[in-house]
């Protein structure tokens, strides 16, 4: 397994461009499932989790080619000859469960395994079954998997999730655009990454409006045609290097980069003292004085800050002036963190899904384990502020979220190498 040694070396100076989103990605891939005709994805990032979900579409008899060292997929639904998605690929993503919805809306019938939790919680699927029923799935879990059928097709109906989960509404939406007649999805999540799967739908044929409000209406049709769409910005690899000054000092330009993707997040850059500017190729981002502030953080639903970026928050943390205390409220365990930031010589504190971090001078570098992708991706920033080397080990969970992260940085001045063990 590789490893990724960082050598803290000061302030970092330069520029590191934002690839596209893989989440926004990971969601509009499985509407290819929806058309007979070809879907083009520009600007895809070239990411593990990727490569996951086209081993997946292809199992289903998809087709998918990646050019251009995997910015571009085109992808066809038009010979989809199965419509079982197997536990061996599941458990790989959660996010495979979004094949659920297109693959009954188009065939009238799916089998997909239940995607089981990871490190940061059990991530049940109750949501997006409860989605698919209120539009006239019969669905029967059995040995793991979700039976799904719609032997007529499914009808539109009223959607009222009692979470803004974000996968259940593209689950839902994908679903609905097929569906007979009209579908209103209420308390709909409203992230960015849901308004861009609606453009992708709509440039496909769907009838789609009230995309990143909590009410989404979708007027059903009988089939979707081919499409060519650009993936947005990816707003969480974007936030992670915009924390890279507060961390170690010197100023950063994030390239294609918009303030507006993660407006919550900028907000409390700032009131850490940490200058935040648009320029015209994206977000430039630099730090006041020699430490940020402390500050209280609680994560929340689109718009409020994105429990993706609550690790890489905690590390600027664990050097600022003052004591933060963040709050998770969306995943029952994701402070895995926070023990390995602790062995850097972070002082923290968790109590269930509340986290108290008294702000120390340095940080040491250490040996660190990663568990899961944002934490791997705190660990990194932290060993940038640290004094000495730190070793982060399983930097697979690093690799289905950051492209060549360790390019990135060293095109900034930082000392930063893989290591393949
Ligand atoms: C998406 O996951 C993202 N993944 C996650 O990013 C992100 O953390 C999350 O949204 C919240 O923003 C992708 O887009 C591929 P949810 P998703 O449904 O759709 C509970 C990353 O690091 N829930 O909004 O799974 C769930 O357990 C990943 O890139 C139910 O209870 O998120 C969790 O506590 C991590 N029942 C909360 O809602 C359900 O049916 C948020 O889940 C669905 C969700």
């Amino acid at each position: 397994m590789d490893s990724i040694r960082v050598t803290g070396n000061g302030p970092l100076y330069g520029t590191i461009t934002i690839a596209g989103s893989k989440n926004a990605c990971l969601a509009q891939m499985p509407a290819t499932l929806l058309s007979e005709e070809p879907l083009t994805l520009t600007n895809a990032p070239n990411l593990s989790d990727i490569k996951t979900m086209t081993e997946l579409l292809r199992s289903l008899g998809a087709e998918v080619s990646s050019m251009q060292n995997g910015r571009v997929l085109t992808m066809s639904g038009h010979d989809i000859g199965k419509h079982v998605a197997v536990y061996d690929i599941v458990r790989k993503m959660r996010a495979s469960i979004l094949v659920l919805g297109p693959l009954l809306a188009r065939l009238g019938r799916a089998v997909v395994s239940l995607p089981g939790g990871c490190v940061i919680g059990a991530r049940p699927v109750d949501l997006h079954l409860m989605a698919l029923e209120a539009l006239g799935a019969k669905l029967e879990l059995r040995d793991g998997y979700v039976y799904a059928s719609a032997k007529n097709g499914l009808s539109g109906g009223l959607v009222e999730f009692p979470f803004a989960s974000v996968g259940a509404t593209e689950n839902a939406m994908m679903a609905a655009t097929l569906a007979r007649g009209s579908t209103i999805l209420k308390n709909a999540a409203r992230d960015p990454e849901i308004v861009d799967l609606a453009i992708c739908l709509r440039e496909m044929g769907a009838k789609i409006k009230g995309e990143g409000t909590s009410e989404i209406a979708i007027e059903g049709t009988d089939r979707l045609h081919g499409a060519t769409h650009s993936v947005m910005a990816d707003r969480i690899e974007m936030g992670t290097y915009m924390l890279v000054p507060g961390l170690c000092g010197g100023e950063i330009e994030c390239i294609g980069a918009k303030t507006t993707l993660a407006t919550a997040f900028c907000e409390k850059l700032s009131e850490a003292g940490i200058n935040v500017e648009e320029t015209k190729k994206g977000v430039k981002v630099s730090r006041k004085g020699d430490h940020v502030k402390a500050l209280n953080v609680v994560t929340e639903t689109y718009p409020g800050f994105p429990t993706d970026l609550q690790a890489q928050m905690m590390a600027m943390m664990c050097i600022a002036n003052g004591e933060s205390v963040l709050e998770e409220k969306i995943f029952e365990n994701r402070f895995m963190h926070a023990s390995e930031l602790i062995r850097m010589g972070a002082s923290i504190n968790v109590q269930g899904g509340t986290a108290t971090v008294a702000g120390v001078k340095k940080l040491k570098g250490a040996p660190v384990m990663a568990t899961d992708l944002r934490a791997s991706a705190s660990l990194i920033l932290a060993g940038l502020a640290a004094t000495g080397d730190t070793i982060v080990n399983r930097v697979y969970h690093l690799d289905r979220g950051y492209e060549r992260i360790e390019e990135k940085l060293r095109n900034v001045g930082a000392l930063i190498e893989r290591m393949s063990g």
